[in-house]
């Protein structure tokens, strides 16, 4: 196939998928992930800001995504990434205004793509107004009721209430000066909120109104499964609260070491954290068309449903994936599994290779192998990693792809210690290894100081090689990572997007599946493989026609 018969393939694709200006416009959306200091720099001074947002907005046009996902952005002293937010209803001056939030909204809807916001409502930042009050109140307070404050133990409270640990590493209590305690499952800069008090239910409502009224169209939903919590004495010890979670486990659920019963985790998916969100279901549906959320939920996928069922959130993270080895049978069970998940809850399933949280998949796919340079290790890793995103945007259920993605950026793995900035950066045995590699500032230009990041040094120092993976680089080229998916996305567009999910068998290592009228195909062998005749749509290695390289994936049929 040459370079031309490509592009004229994907150029003849213009319809687009049923029911987007409807109430499941999300069912099968492509949801591109900006982290927003990290994705462009308007003012120079080294972070990503709203400003180079609205520079680059034809990038989000010219990729085709439906939809937007702004990690946050709101005031933050930057423990956690902005993910310990000191004001919910506020943009961080570094990041811009709320007039360029405004104009954001504006600037997406009109080229058809919708806008999703970061909720954190497990917690804020300790630099929170309400938790400052907190802590300048008293015991007993109703100021500290809307955190988990309480007395220490021994003689004097001097230790801690109980030995629970933070996802982040070390104790998750930390003592204020006047000797008690609040609980923080993060750092110590993110104190859990209580729950149980009304007050804390009506700020997060203002919240969502807040940015529901500004135009957004959903939200993604931070730790969903943290909120509600049981914190009757005595508090169980930590090996038991922890035990069989999915998220400390990185991936998938063993629902057999769990010591309590699905539920009744003392801080973990507790059934009637389901009551928030049929409350803020209800609010969702007050707009036209309702408001669409996302829940970052760490469950076994037969927890997912309850926060994927349309009277919960709608939609929820399926990871599985994303802790998938490179290994057929791997892709297939978390496929199978998550398929299945999502016919019970009424949903659709959502695909995550990578985000701002783990090692890019490139290069979790390089090959271990001895003996291989780290350049080969490389180029496997890439071959890989572009065939697990084909493989990703032919399934049914929406596609999300975290800023860099499209680009095939490897992880940056020689971030010196004095640059890091995650706070879990160098502690052992933590949920999330340190993920400052993941979210370094993008290469837009090859040409450029920065990559074009910004007319400043990037707050994260980029490597030299990000010359080679730069947009500039990639933009014409019909081999490069960036083509293929915009060619993805746009004929993804064309599929029947109610076709299910028909396994086919084309021998060992290989992964094939039917919707509809195209068959996608990906080599996990070592061989290649004879491929049926059927005229090529797309594929991950453009030599690929009659056999399919190993570590390719391709799309065959029609879409017309
Ligand atoms: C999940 C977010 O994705 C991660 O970046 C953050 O550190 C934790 N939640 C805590 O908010």
């Amino acid at each position: 196939m040459s370079g031309t018969e490509w592009f004229a393939v994907v150029d003849s694709s213009t319809r687009s998928t049923g029911d987007r200006g409807g109430r499941r416009w999300w069912r099968d959306a492509a949801v591109y992930q900006v982290y927003p200091r990290s994705f462009a720099d308007g003012t120079a001074d080294g972070v990503g800001d709203f400003a180079g947002v609205l520079a680059r907005l034809e990038h989000f046009t010219e990729l085709g995504v439906d939809a937007v996902w702004f990690s946050p952005f709101y005031p933050s002293s930057l423990h956690d990434g902005g993910y310990d937010v000191d004001d919910f209803r506020a943009v961080d001056p570094r990041i811009g205004t709320l007039e360029q939030f405004d104009e954001i909204v504006k600037g997406l809807h009109a080229r058809g793509i919708r806008v999703i916001v970061d909720i954190v409502p497990n917690h804020s930042s300790d630099e929170h107004v309400l938790f400052q009050a907190a802590v300048a109140s008293s015991t007993g307070s109703p100021e500290r009721a809307l955190y988990h404050f309480r007395p220490g133990l021994g003689e004097n409270g001097e230790l801690p209430p109980s030995d629970w640990q933070s996802l982040f590493g070390g104790s998750a209590w930390t003592r204020v000066p006047d000797g008690e305690w609040y609980l923080h499952l993060f750092s110590r800069h993110q104190p859990d909120w209580n729950w149980a008090h009304p007050a804390v239910h009506e700020e997060f409502e203002r919240t969502l109104r807040f940015w529901g009224d500004r135009g957004v169209d959903g939200f993604r939903v931070d730790v969903a499964m943290m909120l509600a919590k049981d914190m009757t004495d005595p508090l169980p010890p930590w090996a038991q609260v922890s035990a069989g979670l999915p998220m400390l486990q990185g991936g998938a659920a063993t629902a057999a070491e769990a010591a309590f019963e699905p539920g009744s985790n003392p801080i973990f998916d507790r059934d009637e954290v389901q009551d928030i969100y049929a409350a803020w279901r209800s609010l969702f549906e007050e707009y036209d068309p309702p408001l669409a959320a996302v829940a970052e939920a760490w469950v076994p996928p037969a927890r997912r449903a309850r926060y994927a069922s349309a009277q919960s959130l709608g939609q929820a993270f399926n990871f599985d994936l994303m802790a998938a080895a490179w290994r057929k049978e791997a892709f297939r069970e978390a496929i199978d599994q998550n398929l299945g998940a999502a016919a019970e809850a009424g949903s659709s399933s959502t695909w995550v290779l990578s985000n701002h949280d783990i090692v890019r998949h490139p290069t979790r796919y390089e090959p271990e192998t001895e003996g291989l340079s780290p350049t080969r290790r490389r180029r496997i890793g890439l071959e890989r990693g572009r065939a697990a995103s084909l493989l990703m945007m032919a399934l049914p259920g929406s596609a999300y792809i975290y800023q860099g993605e499209e680009l095939g950026l490897p992880e940056v793995l020689d971030i010196p210690e004095s640059a890091a900035q995650d706070p879990v950066a160098g502690i052992e045995g933590v949920v999330f290894p340190t993920r400052d590699g993941s979210r370094v500032p993008l290469p837009w230009d090859r040409s450029h100081p920065s990559f074009g990041f910004g007319a400043a040094p990037a707050h994260l120092p980029q490597p030299p090689w990000f010359t080679d993976f730069a947009a500039s680089v990639q933009r014409d080229d019909p081999r490069s990572t960036l083509s293929m998916y915009r060619r993805a996305l746009r004929l993804r567009r064309l599929m029947d997007i109610d076709a299910p999910l028909e396994w086919t068998d084309l021998g060992a290592g290989v992964l094939a599946f039917r919707r509809g009228t195209v068959l996608s195909v990906t080599n996990f062998s070592e061989q290649p493989v004879e491929l049926p005749p059927a005229p090529v749509l797309l594929a991950s290695d453009l030599s690929a026609t009659a056999t399919l390289p190993p570590n390719t994936s391709i799309w065959l049929g029609r879409l017309d």
